[in-house]
């Protein structure tokens, strides 16, 4: 397809209400390079009959400027749920584009990278939630929306940091396998009286945080509020204000409106955040996930483009793995 991307006045037109929302985040010298995507996304995603669901880790030019939904990964299951549209535009990671895939098998759902990949999702294969499930026969497993279709096929239902502990208190049992994030396992271990088998799997932006560092923000500035994500230790947790999924987060700035606040999450949250919330100080310590950045408007342009790259899951394996992500959304509902 011809095109010209050059920063144009109808391009610079077609984006300044865009470029207003996010100038705080985004320097003006950069616009002019991200803005000829915008444009561009935002014309061909309507004549695909295409949506973009990104997560709230993407970039700001990328979360305001071309995503026609932003949430966590609960959000991003409801919304393919939901969508009439034909095409499936996931910026994210490639479980979430997995997992709209095994909702909607018909539709075309495009990842704009196939290396983005999860260190959880990595930690874990089905084989070993089988081997696990031969060690605790009868035992429920409750697996984390980070992981494989493979992983969900053999589990019995799925969950997100949004409703992990309502989903293992839902099922009515003594004793839950929890797979695979170690830490929020734990996390939900602590909320209820469920017993928690754990793997030991962990998130390698989230386990970067330290308890040390969070006492030191609260030193240095005592009217913080600390908000964090439950993949973090279980030392970070413990000085956190609140402990919640990435909308979760979003949600206590919304109630709160804490005069000063620092996410203990993924770096580009912030940033999104802030546009949305001007009177609230964000202090942004940054740790990136490097496999939500490979996600960049020239990869998704290129994905619309080109009908890439295409998510298949075999259809043996989506029928399990439908059943479990399925369970999940009822009981969210
Ligand atoms: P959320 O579901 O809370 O957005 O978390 C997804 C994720 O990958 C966090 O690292
Ligand atoms: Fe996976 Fe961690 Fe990146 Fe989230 S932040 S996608 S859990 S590696």
């Amino acid at each position: 397809m011809a095109q010209t991307l050059t920063y144009s006045p109808e391009v610079a037109a077609a984006t300044h209400a865009t470029y207003e929302l996010v100038r705080d985040v985004i320097p003006e010298v950069e616009w002019p390079v991200h803005a000829p995507y915008v444009a561009l996304i935002n014309e061909l995603k309507v004549r695909r009959n295409a949506i973009i669901l990104a997560h709230n880790y993407q970039t700001p030019e990328i979360y305001h400027g071309v995503a026609d939904y932003t949430g966590d990964s609960l959000g991003l299951a409801q919304k393919a749920s939901e969508t009439d549209a034909d095409i499936i535009v996931l910026c994210g990671v490639h479980f979430m584009a997995e997992t709209a895939k095994i909702i909607n098998p018909e539709k075309t759902v495009l990842i704009p990278d196939l290396g983005a990949g999860c260190s959880l999702a990595a930690s874990i294969t089905g084989q070993d939630v089988r081997l696990l499930k031969q060690r605790y026969p009868g035992v429920p497993v409750v697996t984390y929306i980070n992981t494989s279709a493979d992983v969900k096929a053999e589990s019995d239902v799925c969950c997100t940091s949004a409703n992990a502990v309502r989903i293992v208190e839902a099922l009515g049992v003594d004793r839950v396998i929890f797979l695979p994030d170690n830490y929020l396992g734990k996390y939900v271990a602590e909320q209820t009286d469920v017993e928690v088998i754990l793997w030991e799997g962990t998130c390698e932006v989230h386990e970067r945080f330290t308890g040390a560092e969070l006492r030191g923000y609260r030193k240095a500035t005592p009217d913080i509020q600390i908000i964090a994500h439950p993949e973090c230790p279980p030392d970070v947790l413990e000085e956190a204000d609140f402990v919640g999924s990435t909308s979760g987060m979003i949600g206590y700035v919304d109630r709160e409106r804490p005069s000063r606040v620092v996410m203990i999450t993924e770096c580009s949250m912030s940033d999104n955040v802030a546009v949305e919330f001007p009177d609230v100080d964000f202090v942004r310590p940054c740790n990136l996930c490097p496999h939500m950045k490979t996600i960049t408007l020239p990869k998704i342009l290129a994905s619309l483009e080109e009908l890439k790259f295409e998510v298949e899951v075999d259809p043996a394996v989506r029928e399990g793995a439908l059943r479990s992500v399925a369970r999940m959304l009822e009981y969210s509902a």
